[in-house]
């Protein structure tokens, strides 16, 4: 039977749990807990009465979607009705009107409020358009309504990436009640895609205070994706600090972490399983520790002592394998044979101990882009061997990236067309086209959404540019296709919703193309994130291809940006990169005008994985392009 989510029962903390100080359930994936969560919230909900209402404090982001998605199913499905539930929402952006795109306020109607009988007088969202003067009775005034409403009964948190609950950003109270905050730059930068630009989030938000969510009598705070993972582990493992206001959460008498096997990564439980009990040491555990072990003690692999092993809480790796020197020279060996120039296998060489086959010697290599620009940045060198090395590379651009790209740019392509075709008498129809988007540029003004002629001309501005960072990774112009799958087209960053065309358009692909190897994005740490879904687009496709005679035959490898990089127990191929090559590459980046692609920081990342590499004891490289074997490439 499932554990409940609500109902902690009367249990001592298993010995997995001793370093957790907040309960915390994990799942293997954010749906069925969502759905857990939503049917027991629902028995509350039907308890309730007119007299008596069920009071929710709800969340907004995408970590609650799941759990309001299936509030709306009972409601349709099995009567579950709202009208004796009152519901308090933790926060709103200062300064949006309430029918903006991102406001809260329009969040809540679209996922829940518009969906279910909740009557209107009995839901509140802070206003974030009351004037500054009078925020701060307003705050009053809510906290006013939410004690004479006989406070919260469950309270529904997310966590923001620096620990905040609700807008509770660091430097927040344990009894600060709820207000106006200014907000911090992570948060705005996490929210910038929303927004269209960090320029464009807010600055300031209202938002209960913790003193307002520790009073709730019951906390469920969701939180899904490797994203989260770091914070998860401090607010629950770390020092109640006002730095993480969610680490409060420990002092709260009925707290319940909920988190996925991805959010759940950072855990003793699951970072060092050896320091909380017995470990099966397989060579991938095996690797896993002994890489922590020589980042703790700053020590090269080879150089670890059996002390070193003792005093770490692993002495029983060595009663299995010896001593310390075996355990080294398996680990040595393990890391030194991820290491290869030859990303798409060598040819007439022993492959035994290769992370890629020697054979079919000319591979067939599908190269997957969620936008244009995330391969080249992630694996420019990698692309420009596979194709030096002769393989038939093929490099597929998913969507066509057109939100990425600046207003300016598409200004820019307009005004030269405009002063082109004023300039001859014979282009009417262009210079037309030119002043259309020119005047749908000037309509949609700062926070508007762009028209589809001017995202079909941004798009096509980065094809082109797309074009030219191939070409620099040695690419023939033929070789590159923009499939333009079609949520992309009319969505917005964390609005997606993948539906059927995209995944038949990525299987097609594949049954055209066969490849003997695929290089896609592993960037799923956000599972709402557009890497995400293009990779669960890919996943989709190839399970429907499972009985095609290339299927088996085709390796797939994970590459991964900047937000969560590999870490080095986790690299199945390294590939390393010269000077020049990483020269080569970082000019193939700058290729990608319009969006401001930082090259430097790509450049920066794969220096960082070959000095970790160097400090393990491995060879010094300039520069290292890792990747991850999918080994079990199943859609959930
Ligand atoms: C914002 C909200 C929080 C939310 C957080 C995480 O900061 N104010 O309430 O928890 O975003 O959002 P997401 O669930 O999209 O990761």
């Amino acid at each position: 039977m499932a554990t409940s989510i609500l109902d902690s029962g009367d249990r001592r903390p298993t010995a997995r749990e001793r370093f957790e100080r907040i309960r915390t359930v994990e799942f293997s994936d954010s749906i069925h807990p969502s759905r857990q969560l939503a049917q027991e919230a629902s028995v509350l909900i039907r308890e309730a009465t007119k007299e008596n209402p069920f009071v929710m404090g709800l969340a907004t982001g995408s970590t609650p979607v799941p759990f309001y998605r299936e509030l709306i199913r009972l409601h349709r499905e099995e009567g579950l009705s709202f009208r004796n539930v009152v519901t308090f929402n933790l926060d709103e952006y200062h300064g949006l009107r309430r029918d903006h795109p991102e406001s809260y306020f329009r969040f809540m109607h679209d996922q829940l409020f518009d969906h279910v009988d909740l009557p209107a007088d009995q839901i509140h969202i802070p206003d974030g358009t009351i004037d500054i003067d009078a925020v701060y009775d307003y705050c009053q005034d809510y906290e006013r309504c939410i004690e004479q409403h006989g406070g919260i009964d469950l309270q529904i948190l997310g966590i923001g990436r620096t620990g905040h609950i609700g807008f509770n950003e660091p430097g927040s109270a344990i009894d600060s009640p709820t207000r106006m905050i200014a907000l911090d730059r992570l948060t705005r930068r996490d929210a910038a895609a929303d927004f269209l630009g960090e320029a464009n989030v807010p600055r300031f938000a209202i938002t209960m205070g913790v003193g307002t969510i520790m009073r709730a009598r019951r906390v469920v705070l969701m939180a899904w994706g490797e994203n989260k993972a770091e914070i998860v582990s401090q607010a629950v493992e770390g020092p109640v600090t006002d730095i993480i206001s969610a680490s409060f959460l420990q002092h709260h008498e009925n707290a319940t972490f909920v988190v996925d096997e991805t959010a759940a990564t950072c855990l003793t439980r699951n970072r060092c399983p050896w320091l909380v009990g017995p470990v099966t040491w397989s060579p991938a555990m095996m690797r896993k520790a002994v890489v922590w072990l020589a980042r703790k003690i700053k020590k090269p692999v080879l150089k670890l002592i059996d002390e070193d092993y003792n005093e770490n809480g692993m002495a029983d790796v060595l009663a299995e394998h010896g001593g310390a020197y075996d355990v080294n020279i398996g680990v040595f060996n393990q890391l030194q044979h991820t290491i290869t120039g030859w990303p798409g296998g060598k040819p007439g060489a022993d492959d035994s101990y290769r992370p890629e086959r020697a054979i079919p010697i000319h591979k067939r290599v599908v190269v997957f882009s969620p936008e244009p620009q995330d391969a080249v940045v992630a694996m420019g060198g990698t692309l420009e061997r596979l194709v030096q090395q002769g393989h038939d590379v093929t490099l597929i651009c998913q969507t066509s990236g057109n939100l990425r790209v600046a207003d300016m740019e598409a200004r820019k392509f307009a005004t030269i067309l405009e002063d082109i075709a004023t300039g001859s008498q014979a282009w009417p129809e262009q210079q037309s086209y030119a002043r259309t988007i020119q005047g749908l540029l000037d309509q949609k003004g700062e926070f508007g959404i762009d028209p589809a002629p001017v995202r079909h001309l941004k798009g096509l501005i980065l094809r082109g540019e797309a074009r030219d960072a191939a070409e620099a990774c040695s690419l023939n112009e033929i070789k590159i296709r923009f499939l333009d799958l079609p949520f992309y087209e009319d969505g917005r960053y964390r609005r997606f919703n993948l539906g059927e065309n995209d995944i038949t358009a990525t299987a097609s692909v594949l049954a055209e193309l066969r490849p003997h190897q695929i290089f896609t994005t592993g960037d799923v740490a956000d599972p709402s994130s557009l890497q995400a879904l293009c990779f669960r687009a890919l996943l989709e496709a190839w399970s429907r291809d499972e009985n095609r005679p290339w299927f088996s035959q085709c390796r797939v490898w994970l590459y991964r940006g900047k937000e969560k990089p590999l870490a080095d127990h986790e690299i199945d191929m390294a590939v390393p990169l010269s000077p020049i090559q990483l020269e080569r590459k970082i000019n193939a980046i700058r290729k990608f005008q319009s969006i401001r692609q930082d090259e430097w920081e790509a450049a920066s990342l794969n220096r960082t994985n070959a000095t970790n590499y160097d400090s393990l004891g491995m060879a010094e490289y300039e520069a290292i392009e890792s990747f991850q074997m999918l080994r079990n490439p199943r859609p959930h």
